[in-house]
C-alpha cells in the first residue's frame, strides 16, 4: 500500500527515495511557498494600489485565457483556512511574500497601516499554529506608480525598496526572523525587461541590464535595512538557477553554454557573493553599469543563507542571430515534461546544490521553491490523485538528500506551491499546488502529493525524534 493510504503501489525506486531522505539533517525545515499576487486577490482592498502585475495582466494578450490576479485564491479573506492547510501538509515553515503596494501604496512615502495589519495577522496565525514564517519582500509586484517613474531601470527604486523594507521589518521583525529580499531577480530583469513575457513587458537589453543592477542594489540596501531594524534577523535572497549543458561538444555550443551560464547563473550569484559582475557578460551585454563608489560592497552585503529555486536544466546551442546571450535552449529527446513543458531532471538540483557549496562556498542553503505543474483531474469522489507530482517530489527530495550526503549545507525545502494559483503569464491553467483549488467555489482539496508530503515530513520528524531519544 502506498504511504498516502491509496492503492498506488510504491515502485522500488520510490521506496528507495524514502530511505534516501535519512541524510537530511535532523533540524531540516519543511516548508511550502506562495507569493502575494499569485494567491491574495483583494487587489483594491484596504488601500492597496495597483502593481505592475495588475497593469500587465489587464493588458489584452499578455496572460493565457485573459486571466488576472484580481481574485486569485482569495487568500486575503481565507488566511485561517489556508494556515490550516499548511498544518495539514505537515509543513513547519511557510514562505510567503509581502505586497509592496499594500504596505506603501505610493511606492515611496506614507505607510498604509491596513496593509501591514494583514501580514501582522498572517504572522500571528502562523506562529500560533507552530509554523515558522519566511517572508519575501519582493516577489515581482512593484507599485505601478514607481514603474511610471522608471521602475527598476532607475536608482531611486532601489532606495524606495529599502525604505519599504524598513517599514515591514519594523512591524514584523519581532516575530519574523527569516527574510528574503528579492525573489528571482532574473525573472524581473530578463523576462520582464528583455523577453517581455512578464511585467513590465519590455524588450530592451539596456533597460534589462540596468534593472538587474538596481535590483541587486535594492537587495543590498534592503539587507542593511533589515539588519538595522532587527538585530537577530537571518537574511537571504532567492535566485532561480539552472544547470547549463551544451547541446554538442562543438566549439560554438561550448561557448554558448558558457554565456548562458553567465546569463542565468553567474550574473545573479557573483555580485551578491562578492565577486563583482562577470566581465565576460559585461562585454556580452555591452551596457554600461551605473555603478557608484561603494555600490559593489553594498550589493555584496554578507548573507545568512541563499535561497535556490529549481525547476529545470537548460541544454543550449549557439544562437548568433538572437539577442544576448546568443544562446538558445533546445529540447532534450525523450525528456519527461511537466504541463509547463519543463523537463523533469532532479539531478540538476543536486548539481546546483553542490556547485553553490563547492564553487561558491555558500554555508547555508534553502531550496526556496521546487515543484511541478500537471493537468490534475478532480475525481467523481472529489479527490485529486496526482502520481506524477508525487514522483517529482520524491525524486527532488532524494536529490536534496544526495547533495547533503556529499556535503551541501542544505537547511530546508519549500515545495512550490501550497496551492494552485495564478501562474503569471500562464494564468490559472497551470497547477503547481499540493492543494487543488476550484476557482469557481474557492474549495481547497489536498492532493495525493500533499498527503505524500505530509507523510515524508512525518517520517523524517519521527526519525529525528528517535535519533534524539
Ligand atoms: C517561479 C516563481 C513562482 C512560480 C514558479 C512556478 O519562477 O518564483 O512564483 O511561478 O516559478
Amino acid at each position: 500500500m502506498s504511504p498516502t493510504g491509496e492503492h498506488h503501489p510504491a515502485s522500488p525506486t520510490e521506496r528507495q527515495h524514502v530511505s534516501d531522505l535519512n541524510a537530511l539533517p535532523a533540524d531540516f525545515t519543511w516548508g511550502v511557498a506562495t507569493a502575494a499576487y499569485q494567491i491574495e486577490g483583494a487587489v483594491a482592498e484596504d488601500g492597496r494600489s495597483p502593481s505592475i502585475w495588475d497593469t500587465f495582466s489587464h493588458t489584452p494578450g499578455t496572460i493565457d485565457g485573459g486571466d488576472t490576479g484580481d481574485v486569485a485564491c482569495d487568500h486575503y479573506h481565507r488566511v485561517p483556512e489556508d494556515i490550516g492547510l499548511i498544518k495539514q501538509l505537515g509543513a513547519d515553515a511557510y514562505r510567503f511574500s509581502v505586497a509592496w503596494p499594500r504596505v506603501v501604496p505610493g511606492g515611496d512615502g506614507p505607510v498604509n497601516k491596513a496593509g501591514l495589519d494583514f501580514y501582522d495577522r498572517l504572522v500571528d496565525g502562523l506562529l500560533e499554529a507552530g509554523v515558522t514564517p519566511f517572508a519575501t519582500l519582493y516577489h515581482w509586484d512593484l507599485p505601478q506608480t514607481l514603474q511610471d517613474r522608471g521602475g527598476w531601470t532607475v536608482r531611486e527604486t532601489s532606495e524606495h525598496f529599502a525604505a519599504y523594507t524598513s517599514h515591514v521589518v519594523e512591524r514584523l521583525g519581532d516575530r519574523v526572523k527569516d527574510w528574503a529580499t528579492l525573489n528571482e531577480p532574473l525573472c524581473s530583469a530578463w523576462i520582464g525587461h528583455l523577453e517581455g513575457r512578464m511585467a513590465p513587458g519590455l524588450t530592451d537589453l539596456t533597460a534589462a541590464v540596468r534593472a538587474s543592477y538596481h535590483l541587486h542594489l535594492g537587495h543590498g540596501l534592503a539587507v542593511r535595512a533589515i539588519r538595522a531594524a532587527s538585530s537577530d534577523a537571518r537574511v537571504g535572497i532567492v535566485n532561480n538557477l539552472s544547470p547549463i549543458e551544451p547541446a554538442s561538444t562543438g566549439e560554438a555550443d561550448l561557448a554558448a553554454a558558457r554565456r548562458a551560464d553567465g546569463h542565468i547563473n553567474r550574473w545573479w550569484l557573483d555580485p551578491i557573493l562578492g565577486r563583482g559582475y562577470p566581465q565576460d557578460m559585461v562585454e556580452e551585454y555591452g551596457v554600461e553599469l551605473p555603478v557608484r563608489p561603494g555600490d559593489l560592497e553594498t550589493i555584496a552585503a554578507p548573507l545568512d543563507w541563499l535561497g535556490l529555486n529549481y525547476y529545470f536544466r537548460q541544454v543550449v546551442t549557439a544562437d548568433p542571430d538572437g539577442t544576448a546571450p546568443h544562446a538558445k535552449q533546445v529540447s532534450v529527446p525523450g525528456a519527461r515534461l511537466t504541463h509547463m513543458d519543463w523537463e523533469v531532471h532532479a539531478e540538476g538540483l543536486e548539481q546546483l546544490l553542490l556547485r553553490l557549496t563547492g564553487e561558491y562556498g555558500v554555508q547555508r542553503i534553502y531550496v526556496t521553491e521546487n515543484g511541478s505543474a500537471y493537468e490534475d483531474v478532480v475525481a467523481a469522489d472529489g479527490s485529486v490523485h496526482d502520481p506524477e507530482r508525487v514522483r517529482y517530489l520524491e525524486e527532488h527530495l532524494a536529490a536534496c538528500a544526495r547533495a547533503v550526503d556529499k556535503g551541501a549545507p542544505l537547511a530546508g525545502y519549500f515545495a512550490w506551491s501550497l496551492m494552485d494559483n495564478f501562474e503569471w503569464a500562464y494564468g490559472y491553467d497551470k497547477r503547481f499546488g499540493l492543494v487543488h483549488v476550484d476557482y469557481a467555489t474557492q474549495r481547497r482539496t489536498v492532493k495525493s502529493s500533499g498527503r505524500r508530503y505530509a507523510e515524508l515530513v512525518r517520517e523524517h520528524t519521527e526519525r529525528r525524534g528517535r535519533a534524539a531519544a
